[in-house]
């Protein structure tokens, strides 16, 4: 049986062991797919003994994210620009890395009938999460895309990473000054029930997005509906999303998001 494992730590909270295994009775396919916890000192090694022994994939999750990085032999373009990957597998004996947050999400906002094209977008926060997902949002032709970060030096430098003219930062205080369709919280302040300083007038009209999610709303998206948000979107699609591109990857079908979200939404 083909084996897999999502890497991490910690890692007793992963959802993904989960969601390929409903994958695999939704597509007859036969495999095992575990938690490995490892730390940063033992994870080159403990991928690599992973891959020579036989290991057809991994997903990787925090903190090892860039440590993959460096550690793959082969990158796709969306793992070259995150800086990040998640889904590791083999290809002609070398390592080969991906990362599938950025179309997790696209592919999110697309089951929500969320459109991007022509369409202005704040994402907020200027870490890895943002990093990420940058290159396959640019990649649905948006008007605008507006980073903002309380930190603006690392705005700045993200913007300039990218080199794109659609790509601008703005402070969170010019946020009450511009009209957006779109918001994308890639911050981790909802990880401490905190709220991003966004103006209340941004919010109005538009879609809100958090890559968090919980069993009741975030309180930035309690917030966003409380200022007249005209939708509220959680990050759970997204992870189920990432999920089912890197499936893709690894055993060249793609499976239904639909019927594993739900289940997944059911359990939370
Ligand atoms: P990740 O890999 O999840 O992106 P990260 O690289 O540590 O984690 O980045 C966290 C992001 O959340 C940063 O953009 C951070 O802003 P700063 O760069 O100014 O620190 C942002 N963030 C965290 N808590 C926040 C809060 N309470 N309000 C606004 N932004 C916050």
């Amino acid at each position: 049986m083909d084996k897999f494992l999502v890497v991490g730590n910690p890692i007793g909270q992963s959802k993904s062991p989960i969601i390929h295994k409903l994958f695999a009775t939704q597509t007859n396919i036969e495999l095992s797919y575990e938690k490995y916890l490892t730390t940063s000192d033992d994870f080159d090694d403990d991928m690599r003994n992973f891959f020579t022994q036989g290991g057809k994939g991994a997903n990787v999750t925090a903190p090892f994210k860039e440590q993959a990085f460096a550690l793959c032999d082969c990158l796709s373009s969306d793992a070259n620009a995150a800086g990040a990957v998640n889904t590791l597998y083999i290809q002609n004996g070398k390592i080969v890395g991906d990362n599938t947050d950025g179309r997790g999400l696209v592919a999110d906002l697309l089951n929500h009938k969320v459109t991007l094209a022509d369409k202005t977008i704040l994402l907020l926060g200027a870490g890895g999460a943002s990093r990420g997902v940058i290159l396959p949002l640019l990649a649905q032709q948006p008007k605008h895309l507006i980073v903002v970060n309380r930190t603006q030096s690392k705005a700045d430098a993200l913007i300039a990473h990218f080199n794109d003219s659609r790509l601008s930062t703005i402070s969170y205080q010019q946020t009450a000054e511009v009209d957006v369709d779109i918001i994308i919280n890639a911050t981790s302040a909802s990880l401490s029930a905190e709220l991003p300083p966004l103006a209340p007038t941004a919010v109005v009209n538009a879609t809100c997005y958090d890559m968090v999610y919980n069993h009741q709303l975030t309180p930035f998206l309690a917030w966003c509906q409380n200022h007249k948000a005209s939708q509220v979107i959680d990050g759970l699609g997204m992870l189920v999303g990432q999920a089912a591109e890197s499936f893709a990857i690894w055993h060249g079908v793609k499976p239904a998001v639909a019927p594993v979200l739900n289940s997944l939404r059911e359990q939370l």
